[in-house]
């Protein structure tokens, strides 16, 4: 079920003005409660909250502004968790397996991590310096007449163009380009985190299938990316790559776990990449 949602998946930021179905609602508040409960490859969970919203109002009364961004949403998820590398991977990676979920019931939404007020969202929900809302989540019913602004944000980010597979996943090492033909199990699962969404679509993920056998993630970080925000914004990219991967190995028979592999034998001479974690396929 996963691959086909990630092969399907974009982002939405025009939704039609329906409310959502009390089923769909429904189903959505389960899902809620498992992505609350569920933590990411590094063992974190964060929290979320959802904000039904009507013409971007609250039932409070406020305003959750994105700038113009998102047309006609239902709602707003909102994420919250630790200003730390490892619980914004987490972060990303169930947020994202709850957005592949909102999917499948026909929901759309899109990760909005620049483009929404995160001051009146972080007074509301009192956050300390400690914890910080990395992104947000419209979601409603996609309006399939796109409007000029989603038709701008696509063209501004190129949303269209994923990288290549040989420009994301490597042979043994960070220098030999990978073909899918010498993937053999991993092809699928390298392919779902290849087209997964990204902030401004900037792909940050590199995977390299060790010589040994294990698939090594790391984040090749965009120099000077997101600097006005006080995180690493990229690195809810990588949890979101991982999402895709796992979810798809799942899908097709392949168990594993992921591990940080110690002083591990992969060379980077780029200062931008950083080694982040690893998956082992039990044999
Ligand atoms: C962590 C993250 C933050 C994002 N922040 C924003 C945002 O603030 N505003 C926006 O319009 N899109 C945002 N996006 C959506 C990306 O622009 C989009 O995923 C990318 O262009 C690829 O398009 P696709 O999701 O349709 O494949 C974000 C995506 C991610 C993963």
């Amino acid at each position: 079920m996963y691959v086909n949602l990630i092969e399907n998946r974009r982002s939405v930021r025009s939704f039609k003005n329906t409310p959502i179905t009390a089923d769909h609602l429904e189903k959505m508040n389960l899902f809620l409660d498992v992505l609350n409960q569920s933590v990411g490859p590094f063992g974190h969970r964060a929290e979320f909250a959802m904000i039904p919203v009507s013409n971007h109002i609250n039932a409070e009364g406020e305003r959750i502004g994105t700038y113009g961004v998102i047309r006609n949403p239902a709602g707003y998820v909102v994420g919250m968790t630790k200003n730390d590398r490892e619980y914004l991977v987490d972060f990303g990676y169930t947020f994202e397996i709850f957005m592949l979920d909102l999917f499948s019931l026909g929901v759309g939404s899109c990760w909005l991590g620049g483009t929404f007020d995160r001051k009146m969202l972080s007074t509301k929900f009192e956050m300390n310096s400690s914890f910080i809302i990395p992104a947000i989540m419209p979601f409603g019913y996609h309006d399939e007449k796109p409007s000029f602004i989603e038709k701008t944000m696509r063209r501004l980010a190129n949303s269209d163009h994923k990288l290549d597979f040989e420009t994301v996943c490597f042979n043994q090492n960070l220098e030999s380009p990978l073909k899918k033909e010498e993937a053999s199990i991993y092809e699928i699962p390298l392919e779902m985190a290849r087209i997964g969404p990204s902030a401004s679509n900037k792909q940050p993920w590199r995977m390299v299938i060790g010589a040994d056998g294990l698939v090594h993630f790391f984040i090749k970080h965009t120099p000077n990316y997101g600097n006005r925000l006080k995180f690493d914004i990229q690195l809810l990219d990588m949890g979101i790559a991982m999402a895709h991967f796992k979810s798809a190995a799942d899908e097709i028979g392949i168990k594993g776990e992921w591990k940080v592999c110690e002083g591990l034998q992969i060379p980077v001479d780029d200062p931008h990449v950083e080694y982040i974690m690893s998956w082992q396929t039990q044999l």
